[in-house]
């Protein structure tokens, strides 16, 4: 099958417009399964932006903070906060995530209200997020991918649950990334540095 360059160029300019934050490459998603007997109970609580895929914008956001609360209908809530490069003040986004215990490790988030469109396209939009791996004290290894037509479009998450996470779990957080066939060399370290000014 041959394919025109327009068409391509028609597909990429529809994932950018789909997808906002994930990356578009060709083929389509790699076969993931969540992390076996994921237990939502223990991944609650406050995580740390530590590393993230990276495709549309030069400046990333930094300082970003994720906070998971699990209800008694089934539902989580999680905060994501965030200091935008601009102007170096914090935003926020909170989102829904449904029947938690349908399928564990797999997180339906939807993004509640609206955000400025800018930070809207940087910021994880609404989606399947699954968490791939996670030792629930130290990191968590979150995915996420969407097929379009020729290509895929993914988003890899590496959460902390401190500024940092250790040398171990960072050699298993990319060997199972290399295991799953998912390209991390488009991973960037998020600058955590002077994070704790951010509650203005
Ligand atoms: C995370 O959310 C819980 C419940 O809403 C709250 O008690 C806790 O203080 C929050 N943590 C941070 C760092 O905001
Ligand atoms: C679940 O409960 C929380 C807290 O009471 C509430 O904010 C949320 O809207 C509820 N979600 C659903 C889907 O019922």
């Amino acid at each position: 099958m041959t394919v025109s360059g327009c068409q391509l160029i028609y597909v990429f300019v529809c994932a950018t417009v789909v997808v906002q934050a994930q990356r578009p490459a060709f083929g389509r998603c790699p076969t993931v399964s969540p992390k076996e007997d994921f237990d939502v109970n223990q991944f609650v609580g406050d995580w740390t932006e530590i590393e993230r895929s990276f495709y549309f914008f030069e400046s990333s956001l930094s300082c970003t903070r994720l906070n998971f609360t699990l209800f008694d209908n089934d539902t989580m809530k999680a905060e994501v906060t965030y200091r935008t490069p601009w102007r170096g003040s914090t935003s926020q986004s909170r989102y829904q995530v449904k029947d938690v215990s349908t399928k564990p490790g797999e997180l339906n988030m939807v993004l509640d209200g609206t955000l400025p469109a800018v930070i809207a396209r940087m910021a994880p939009g609404s989606g399947k997020y699954i968490v791939l791996d996670t030792d629930y004290t130290d990191y968590a290894l979150i995915y996420s991918c969407t097929d379009l037509r020729l290509v895929h479009a993914d988003f890899i998450w590496v959460l902390g649950r401190g500024n940092d996470i250790s040398v171990d779990a960072r050699t298993v957080v990319y060997s199972t990334l290399d295991k799953s066939k998912i390209n991390r060399d488009r991973l960037l370290l998020t600058n955590n540095k002077d994070c704790t000014s951010t509650n203005n």
